[in-house]
């Protein structure tokens, strides 16, 4: 038997403000977060379920964690504390690169997804710390770190980094919302605004027992080579806020939502019933140029789409939000009863109260995209193929970027500020989601990859795109990049067997002033896929930036 959906309503996640107000001055605020070990009800008639959580205290944390609000230009700093337990509540595998402490404990470390920090602030993988800070990773340098809020205004996240711990330590609840606001640019744009009408929807599948804990298969695919990974986690059932396939009332007006993707591996193809579209404001954490009507769109895992619903424009009651997505995507099942429902509006009668008085401007924000003679620039074609390795009974054993290993020297070396230009190349089997700390980027073009076998088979043998003439074989069907993601993302999703162009800005806030930090400290900062599972194994490398 499964549960019953919509049965549980939408919870908001508390709120944490990273700035006070003195005497009508703003401050730079500085939060204490916690992560614990506690009991959660993901559903009306499941067992509460083992979590790990974040908050302010035992009793506050809640899976997904409170929702940072910053404004931008004024900084807010988050001292982060481990309050775990000795052992993990989900299995985790030894033979993959992992944080092993000596004397027990969960290793942890926090990363703001899409913040742009110094380093020493940015959650390196190797910089993690169990409960009371007992143990500490080689790269550990600090309990309190500092996120200047400098960037434009935008949609971010926050969630673990460990190394070789992230897809578990995420699956337990380690994840939650940070929103950098700019209070005028909102009165300005005039889009739905205040808690009830703009609201965070982060949406996860996660599977449980009977008991109610989190499942999670611990026999790996190839158990030989690792017991326990496997390549991708999905889960059956869907969570919107921490609970299972909640229900949300909804007033006759318009609604902000800010969905987030923090699944392991899910993908998502949302559309909504009784003929609904979205209209798509901003994808990560830029806005769009100009609003995007949609009936559906797709959702990597940890990117964010920010979209207005007018629940004016329908007669119905009840609007449901529905998942279409294959998993894994593309190549894999079609969802079914339980993964192709998320949640249900239920759409109030009358007129709304107070009247909506929001709208959606025909423009939003054009970031500048033109070179400054001020900035010194320049241009590098990187090749950066992601490709899975295989045992001999053709399961995947590992997955790397461009053959090498997180220890090894770093190969990405951009100058800070600088622009580049990157050639990724997908040779696995599903759409790989790229994450680059500290940057933003987008897709300018893609051409399908022909012969791929031969390329894969060059690249195993010679690990060099180059030398394999990557440009003789990236000829086929040309990529078409979805107006809705035409902006400066922090995550973009890789075709398999494409080869993807994109641009990339390094360490440049608003209007293309680099940020005056010294983001060339050590320890750096680091790109990756972020399907959970391959970054574990080890689809994450070094990036250095350089003065
Ligand atoms: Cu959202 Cu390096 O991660």
């Amino acid at each position: 038997a499964s549960l019953d959906m919509f049965v549980d309503e939408l919870p908001q996640m508390p709120r944490l403000y990273g700035y006070s107000r003195r005497e009508g001055l703003l401050l730079p605020g500085n939060l204490t977060i916690g992560m614990y070990e506690k009991k959660w009800k993901f559903h009306r008639d499941l067992p509460a379920t083992t979590v790990f959580a974040f908050g302010t205290s035992a009793a506050a944390a809640t899976v997904p964690g409170p929702t940072i609000e910053a404004l931008q230009g004024v900084p807010t700093s988050v001292t982060w504390l481990n309050f775990l337990p000795r052992s993990h509540i989900l299995p985790w595998d030894p033979t993959i690169p992992t944080a092993i402490p000596k004397h027990g404990g969960v290793p942890t470390v926090v990363h703001l997804h899409g913040g742009v920090h110094p380093p020493d602030s940015d959650g390196n993988a190797f910089a993690w710390f169990t409960s009371g800070f007992h143990e500490t990773g080689p790269k550990w340098t600090r309990k309190t770190y500092a996120y200047p809020n400098v960037q434009h205004a935008g949609n971010l996240w926050y969630h673990d980094h460990t190394v070789g711990l992230t897809r578990v330590n995420l699956l337990a609840g380690l994840i939650g919302a940070y929103v950098i606001r700019d209070p005028s640019l909102e009165v300005e744009l005039d889009l739905p605004s205040g808690p009830d009408f703009d609201q965070h929807l982060m949406v996860f599948d996660r599977s449980f027992t009977k008991d109610g804990s989190l499942y999670m298969n611990s026999t790996g695919d190839n158990p030989n080579i690792h017991p326990q990974w496997q390549p991708e986690y999905f889960g059956d059932a869907i969570i919107v806020n921490g609970k299972a396939w909640p229900y949300l009332k909804v007033q006759r007006r318009k609604y902000r939502f800010r969905i987030i993707n923090p699944s392991n591996a899910r993908y998502y193809k949302f559309s909504l019933t009784t003929g609904l579209s979205f209209i798509m404001v901003a994808s990560d954490a830029s806005y769009l140029p100009s609003p995007v009507i949609t009936k559906s769109f797709l959702l990597a895992p940890s990117e964010t789409a920010d979209v207005i619903i007018d629940f004016s424009t329908t007669e119905a009651k009840e609007v449901m939000l529905k998942n279409g997505a294959p998993y894994p995507y593309p190549s894999g099942s079609s969802v079914d009863r339980l993964n192709g429902e998320v949640m249900k509006f239920v759409v109030l009668s009358g007129n709304p109260n107070p009247p909506d008085r929001s709208r959606v401007p025909p423009s939003l924000k054009v970031y500048s995209t033109t070179q400054k003679p001020t900035v010194k620039r320049y241009s590098l074609k990187l090749y950066i193929v992601l490709y899975e390795y295989e045992s001999a009974t053709g399961d995947p054993t590992h997955l790397y970027i461009n053959g090498k290993r997180l220890t090894d020297p770093a190969t990405e070396t951009p100058k800070t500020g600088s622009t580049e230009t990157w050639e990724v190349i997908n040779l696995t089997e599903d759409n790989n989601p790229l994450h680059i700390h500290l940057a933003t980027f987008h897709a300018i073009k893609g051409r399908q990859l022909l012969d791929l076998e031969s390329f894969k088979s060059c690249m195993t043998e010679k690990n060099d795109a180059v030398a394999c003439n990557v440009t003789g074989h990236a000829k086929g069907k040309s990529l078409k990049i979805p107006s809705y993601e035409k902006t400066w993302k922090n995550v973009v999703k890789m075709e398999p067997g494409y080869q993807t162009t994109i641009v990339v800005k390094f360490n440049l806030i608003e209007n293309d002033a680099p940020y005056p930090f010294d983001a060339t400290t050590e320890p750096n900062y680091v790109y990756h896929c972020h399907i959970l599972d391959h970054e574990d194994n080890a689809m994450i490398r070094p990036l250095k930036l350089v003065a």
